[in-house]
C-alpha cells in the first residue's frame, strides 16, 4: 500500500528501511525521501516505523 503519494513510497519500503537499520523518521526520510514534500504521510510513516521496531 502506498504511504507517501508524493514520492510513491509503500509501507514495504518503509519496513525494509527500518530492517536495514533506520530507527527514526529522519533516517527513513533520508533513505527514501518519504515525507519530504507535503509531509502528510509523516504520521503514518512514524506509526509504521514504531510498529516495525517493536516487532524486531
Ligand atoms: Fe509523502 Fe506528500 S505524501 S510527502
Amino acid at each position: 500500500m502506498y504511504v507517501c503519494l508524493c514520492k510513491g513510497i509503500t509501507d514495504t519500503q518503509i519496513t525494509d528501511a527500518v530492517a536495514g537499520g533506520a530507527t527514526n523518521l529522519r533516517q527513513v526520510r533520508k533513505a527514501l525521501g518519504v515525507a519530504s514534500q507535503c509531509g502528510k504521510c509523516g504520521v503514518l510513516t512514524q506509526e509504521i516505523i514504531n510498529e516495525t521496531l517493536s516487532m524486531h
